[in-house]
């Protein structure tokens, strides 16, 4: 999903209404998301129901993306000026949206009390919610009276203070004692936007040159691997990215963009990429190197769009299956693989200020069914990579049973198997530039069987 903007053309006199029209939307959205939806999911279809203009999609996006942010503050906070549970549904998410934006003070183009006015008039445009419009008054308005009491209190309850779920607040302290609450911190935060520069269109100094002609900038990381990556200072949309239909950028991760390096590919080679939608890892492999690369995905309605990534980027065809990785007997030729990248389907923890709509949507028991499924897959896989080859493990997990357990547990079972580098676990509390993500790189032992 793109990077959401408020709306930054509002017409004259049009502004009021137009928060109005937002904080409904961003409520239906929230509600959505509650029910178990995700945002993804959520958005095009609530925005097609409801005839969303591109600009009103954008703003109920934004909001929607604030409210979950905020929604564990904005939750405690609505406890404690209303201990009853608030109905119906639809009222309490307009509550949850506009005490999220009153709680996590940012700069936005209106006052808290045009929030808290439109807030009570939108309610009343509502037919099944015009009866709550004094209650909608009354609450908002002692939220922002007494704000700072509030929230000294709401504070003391860690689902409040972080804005994660408990059990998912636990899983990081548990699993990182000394980096647990930079890291939730930071996803209460927008994520930077990362670019890769496709190399076959050419280097990123030059690319840097068309950016500052746009009026844009960037910062080049210089770390190994990342030689393409470039940092933008502000989000944009991607239609004003200079030359993104030609195919010289992509928005990809710094983290995502150590992938294809390590799987150190060339011409010639057949790769297999067996999760490989929406096809950003697969198009970066081509910019690398001209190899035969098969790419698979599960999901049907995803699988197309690796093709429309690598037609934008102008890039060697890929053969694309739709397909399970775990069932090779149902896609496999028989010919061993050069190169496999699993980039494996997981909690996606490590993104979640990029999606803040998981961690409300994921339960604890996910991460158990998420793991099995990713040791099935690097158990069928294995077999199909030829002595000396390699295989990347990744995924965008800070939760070690989806990263370093994933590894330690399959070096054990498997002699044949060697870790080529120590495996990274990048974490976003210590490299805010970057999502959280988790690599293995295993070569097969060249006197393996074949
Ligand atoms: C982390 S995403 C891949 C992102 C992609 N590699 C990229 O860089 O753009 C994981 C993908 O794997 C797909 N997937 C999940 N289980 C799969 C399976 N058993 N076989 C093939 N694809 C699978 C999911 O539908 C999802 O599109």
């Amino acid at each position: 999903m793109a990077a959401p903007t408020l709306r930054d053309s509002t017409p004259p006199g049009a502004g009021a209404r137009a928060l109005r029209h937002d904080l409904l939307a961003a409520a239906a959205l929230l509600g959505s998301v509650l029910q178990g939806q995700s945002l993804a999911a959520a958005l095009p279809e609530l925005a097609a129901r409801q005839r969303w203009t591109a600009a009103e999609r954008a703003a109920a996006q934004a909001l929607g993306f604030e409210a979950l942010r905020g929604l564990g503050r904005a939750r405690e906070v609505l406890r404690l000026l209303q201990p009853r549970r608030i109905k119906p549904a639809q009222l309490e998410h307009l509550l949850l949206v506009a005490l999220a934006l009153l709680s996590l003070p940012q700069s936005r183009p209106y006052a808290d009390h045009t929030l808290v006015f439109e807030a009570v008039q939108a309610c009343g445009e509502q037919p099944r919610l015009a009866h709550a419009r004094g209650l909608v008054n009354a609450l908002l308005r002692r939220a922002q009276a007494q704000r700072e009491e509030l929230l000294r209190q709401a504070l003391q309850v860690e689902q409040a203070r972080h804005n994660h779920p408990p059990w998912w607040i636990d899983a990081c302290r548990a699993a990182w004692p000394d980096d647990w609450q930079a890291m939730l911190e930071l996803a209460a935060l927008p994520p930077p936007m990362t670019l890769r520069v496709n190399r076959r269109w050419g280097s990123r100094e030059q690319y840097l040159q068309h950016l500052r002609e746009a009026g844009l900038d960037a910062v080049a990381p210089q770390q190994p691997g990342l030689e393409q990556a470039l940092i933008l200072e502000r989000a944009v949309p991607v239609h004003q990215l200079p030359l993104f239909e030609s195919g010289a950028v992509s928005v990809q991760d710094a983290s995502a963009q150590l992938a294809a390096g390590l799987l150190d590919v060339a011409d010639g080679m057949r790769v297999l990429d067996a999760c490989a939608a929406p096809g950003g890892k697969t198009a970066h492999i081509l910019e690398l190197a001209d190899c035969r690369l098969l790419a698979l995905e599960r999901d049907r309605e995803r699988a197309p769009r690796i093709a429309d990534t690598l037609r934008r980027l102008r890039l060697a065809e890929a053969q694309v299956r739709v397909a399970d990785a775990a069932q090779p007997q149902s896609w496999w030729d028989g010919a061993a693989f050069d190169r496999i990248l699993l980039d494996a389907p997981c909690s996606a923890s490590g993104i979640s200020r990029r999606h803040p709509d998981i961690r409300w949507l994921r339960r604890r028991e996910d991460i158990d069914a998420l793991a099995a499924a990713q040791r099935a897959l690097l158990r069928a896989l294995w077999p199909l990579l030829r002595p000396g080859g390699r295989l990347l493990y990744a995924t965008c997990s800070v939760f070690p049973a989806e990263g370093l357990e994933q590894a330690q547990d399959f070096l054990a079972g498997h002699g044949d198997a060697l870790a080529l580098v120590a495996p990274g676990q990048i974490l976003p509390g210590r490299s805010p530039e970057r999502d959280g993500f988790f690599y293995a790189l295993f070569a097969k032992r060249a006197d393996a069987p074949a």
